[in-house]
């Protein structure tokens, strides 16, 4: 039996071509969205606000360290051209809906990314201790939802670069 030791090595826990570190990141990014959820209607239909506070700034620092690990991973352990290459919609040498889903992907992972910090940051300024509403509401409410919308679309978008580059099969 031939084994690609390539493939093995970084070898996930979903029936897929994900490495673990990929199939990590996509199981997360349900429990992500999740609490997200859960979030915004705890302090949009309950005034849980410190709820609020607290799940957002753990999910803040919880995202910031997965990030991290997932770029170091990305860019010196896993080759996921590698792992995409038996994908019928990648293509190495040219565009292909792989490379148009991950920039679509990036176009809402990158800027959320800075929108969350800087929405973290603010609140944590801005709000009194323990967090309620207040002169800074407006503004939070505004680019809560915005930076909201971002990780969902940045997790749907994970999700649908994922099925093209690593479940599809030609
Ligand atoms: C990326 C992180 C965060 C996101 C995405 C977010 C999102 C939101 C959203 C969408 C709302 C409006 C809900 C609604 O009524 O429709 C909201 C309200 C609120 N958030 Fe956040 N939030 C974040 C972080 C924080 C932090 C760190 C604090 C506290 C330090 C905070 C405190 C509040 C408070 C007090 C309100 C109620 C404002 C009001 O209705 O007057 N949030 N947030």
């Amino acid at each position: 039996m031939r084994v690609n030791m390539a493939v093995t090595a970084n070898a996930g826990f979903l029936p897929t071509r994900g490495s673990w570190m990929l199939d990590f990141v996509v199981v997360a990014m349900v429990a992500v969205v999740i609490l997200l959820s859960l979030s915004i209607g705890l302090v949009r239909y309950r005034h849980q606000y410190l709820w609020h506070k607290r799940i957002q700034v753990t999910l803040g620092v919880v995202l910031l360290l997965a990030v991290t690990a997932f770029e170091v991973d990305m860019r010196f352990v896993t080759d996921w051209r590698a792992l995409a290459e038996p994908s019928p919609y990648y293509s190495s040498d040219s565009w292909s809906p792989v490379w148009i889903a991950l920039l679509i992907h990036l176009a809402f992972a990158l800027p959320t990314t800075l929108l969350w910090i800087a929405v973290i940051v603010t609140g944590l300024r801005r709000f009194p201790h323990p967090p309620a509403p207040g002169p800074h509401s407006s503004a939070h409410r505004l680019w809560g939802r915005i930076a909201a919308i971002g990780m969902w679309g940045t997790a749907i978008t994970g999700w649908g670069f994922y099925y093209l580059a690593f479940v599809a099969a030609g």
